[in-house]
């Protein structure tokens, strides 16, 4: 069987994945703050725009404004794909007015939405972000396994592939609520390192079901007018895992003493 792909709308992106998103998977977009997983998001819905899909962004940490903002600066016109019924934008961070905002995390008022949103944007292969679905369950991490069900059973019959974002909590590293990883059908997770001084981002492909996917991180760059471009495969560097001088002198200087230490115990 063919499986249809969505493409990413991310330049080699699609490359670690076969070409593109199996239609209706579940894709979980995950790392630390600022590494560019919104970014990928507006990237997936540009392409959607592009290729004349429904397109639904629900954005839960930033503003409607500030999305379409982002966006422009990679020269994607969101304004223009909302008054073509391209495109609905969600915002339920503050709480306005219009039909297309919510008031409150809650998640079946979500679902709602979204279904609403799809009617009103009419029949036809479907693309929703949800940035971020851990602001559903930060203060019940441990009914994330059963909320990601719950919205990948119901949007997955509205024709919907899902791209959702979730943090990571930067004191342990892991991901916030337990469970999205296990029911997401692909997993990309953004990483951050500091080398050399500099801030350097790199993305890995840590799942993708029914995908023979790649198993290498890869080096990142997001700027404007471009947005993210995938990078060449991160190299394993010598200072990635020398020991600093000082150390390795200690380490050194210690297994002398256990020796002599030894040798005189033995006499
Ligand atoms: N015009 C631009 N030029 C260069 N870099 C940019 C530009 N716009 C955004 N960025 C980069 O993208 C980063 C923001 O990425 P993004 O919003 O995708 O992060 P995130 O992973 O969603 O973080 P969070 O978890 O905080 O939402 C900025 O910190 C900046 O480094
Ligand atoms: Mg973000």
């Amino acid at each position: 069987m063919i499986v249809e792909r969505l493409s990413t709308g991310v330049r080699g992106l699609d490359e670690l994945i076969e070409g593109g998103i199996p239609r209706g998977f579940f894709v979980v977009v995950t790392g630390e703050p600022g590494c560019g997983k919104t970014v990928l998001c507006i990237h997936f819905i540009n392409q959607g725009i592009l290729e004349n899909d429904k397109n639904i962004y629900i954005t839960t940490e930033e503003s409607r404004d500030s999305i379409i903002n982002q966006a422009a600066q990679f020269n994607m016109d969101f304004n223009k794909a909302i008054a073509e019924k391209k495109l609905i934008i969600i915002d339920a961070l503050m709480g306005g007015e219009d039909p297309w905002t919510l008031k409150s995390l809650d998640l079946e008022a979500l679902v709602n939405k979204v279904i609403e949103a799809k009617k009103y944007l009419g029949y036809g292969r479907a693309r929703v972000v949800i940035d971020s679905i851990s602001a559903y369950w930060l203060d019940k991490p441990a009914m994330a396994r059963r909320y990601s069900y719950f919205i990948k059973k119901v949007l997955s019959k509205w024709d919907f592939t899902v791209m959702a974002t979730a943090q990571y909590a930067i004191t342990t590293g892991e991901a916030h609520g337990f469970g999205v990883e296990h029911v997401g059908d692909i997993i990309i997770r953004f990483k951050r390192v500091i080398r050399g001084g500099k801030l350097c981002r790199f993305l890995i492909i840590e799942k993708a079901r029914q995908t023979n996917h790649s198993l290498y991180a890869h080096e990142i760059s997001i700027t404007a007018g471009q947005g993210l471009v995938i990078g060449k495969k991160l190299e394993v560097r010598r200072e990635d895992y020398i020991l600093p001088r000082y150390i390795y002198d200690k380490i050194i200087s210690i297994k002398k003493k256990e020796a002599k230490e030894f040798n005189h115990s033995n006499l």
